[in-house]
């Protein structure tokens, strides 16, 4: 520890010092990996380091919890073994029988589970569009509805949801609203800040931004009863990272300032020059004036609207599929998040049931040059369409 106070610093401050901590026994300024899986007990048979094995308490664990807590300005932050064990841990938390609202537009996996596993263990699962209030507010059933889950921007139409106005209605009827910040990451957006109760990130994408690991999070607004369930869920379910994971994920979230906010001049320069381009119909980006929901986005997300886009192609699905095909510096690949551009055809991913367009190639801006990063999707969008 040093006598850094986060208080008296910008989140971008907090994030690249990675709160001050140095390492007292050597003062290295990077903190040491701690590999141990157990502890020693205390001759009076007493744990006074408060930790006696390594998947209740990890000690690398503790910066990066500490970090986003305080970026996400949050009682305390939880790290996972993925996204979903975050985000499974907090419906898990709850009671068969109890009710759950989440948006019909979301990360498809987590709202596959939730209509699956979570339905058949015992949660009354009920989506909504989440743009519209009054079916938020009809779907809520006091003293029964335990959460409401939004994503915000949502995949893969960076769908915005009115965090604010959804903490509102969710606390009314005596729920919690969580919401899946992935995308907008805490340069962008502090859901805490907005009245909602607990925060999830996929760590795998902004959070570590460089596609070498997998992790999840979740901050808490208050260290309460519902939080040390969701605690002992870690301890119990066993979702917890590697070691090494923990480790990185720290040396990730230090340039996570200067990294989004690359990626998001990236993706609002690439929304707006794909926005007249003869092969796209539409571009997907919260940034632009003409979107659905900027003007909330314009509210609630500081200093830039994120680094996910997505393009609907003027040829329907074959024509997103051809364009995909034929990309030399873009990635072909699942995920987001990374300093690396990255592009899919995401309704291939999502499967005959899923809600997004067949036509639709959801884009990644990582941090290159935003010009080679045009002219790339210029050629295989031509390229793709010649035929
Ligand atoms: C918005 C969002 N939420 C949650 C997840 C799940 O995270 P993970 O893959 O780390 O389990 C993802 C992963 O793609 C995601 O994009």
């Amino acid at each position: 520890m040093t006598d850094f106070d986060p208080r008296k610093s910008n989140p971008a401050t907090i994030a690249a010092q990675a709160l001050g901590w140095i390492d007292e026994r050597t003062r290295g300024v990077a903190p040491p990996l701690h590999v141990s899986s157990t502890f020693i007990r205390d001759e009076d048979n007493l744990y006074r380091s408060g930790r006696s094995y390594a998947r209740a308490d990890n000690p690398t664990y503790e910066q990066p919890e500490a970090v986003l807590a305080a970026l996400e300005n949050g009682a305390a932050a939880a790290i996972f073994a993925s996204g979903m064990a975050a985000a499974t841990a907090v419906f898990l938390s709850l009671r068969p029988g109890d009710h759950v609202v989440a948006p019909k537009e979301m990360y498809w996996l987590l709202r596959g589970w939730l209509l699956s596993f979570a339905r058949r263990w015992g949660l009354e699962v009920d989506l909504v569009d989440m743009t519209d209030l009054k079916a938020l507010k009809s779907a809520m059933r006091p003293g029964k509805t335990k959460v409401v889950w939004a994503e915000s921007p949502a995949n893969p139409q960076w769908v915005i949801t009115d965090l604010a106005a959804a903490a509102e209605i969710a606390q009314a009827a005596g729920a919690r609203l969580a919401v899946d910040s992935t995308a907008a990451t805490p340069v962008f957006t502090r859901p805490l800040d907005l009245g909602a109760d607990i925060v999830m990130h996929s760590a795998t994408k902004y959070l570590n931004g460089h596609s070498d690991l997998v992790a999840g999070a979740l901050v808490t607004r208050a260290d309460d009863e519902q939080w040390a369930a969701i605690k002992e869920l870690r301890v119990q379910l066993g979702g917890v990272p590697g070691t090494f994971e923990a480790w990185l994920l720290l040396r990730g979230m230090r340039t996570l300032f200067p990294r989004v906010r690359a990626a998001a001049a990236n993706a609002a320069r690439l929304a707006d020059r794909f926005n007249s381009h003869p092969h796209v119909a539409h571009v997907l980006y919260p940034g632009l004036k003409e979107f659905f929901g900027h003007e909330i986005a314009a509210r609630q997300m500081r200093d830039g609207f994120g680094g996910m886009l997505s393009i609907r192609v003027t040829g329907g699905e074959e024509g997103a599929i051809a364009t995909a095909a034929r990309v030399r510096l873009w990635k072909r690949a699942t995920s987001l998040g990374g300093v690396e551009s990255l592009l899919e055809h995401r309704a291939s991913v999502e499967g005959p049931d899923t809600p997004c367009p067949r036509d639709l190639i959801r884009l990644s801006a990582g941090i290159e040059d935003a010009d080679d990063l045009y002219d790339d999707l210029d050629q295989a969008l031509r390229h793709a369409h010649s035929k």
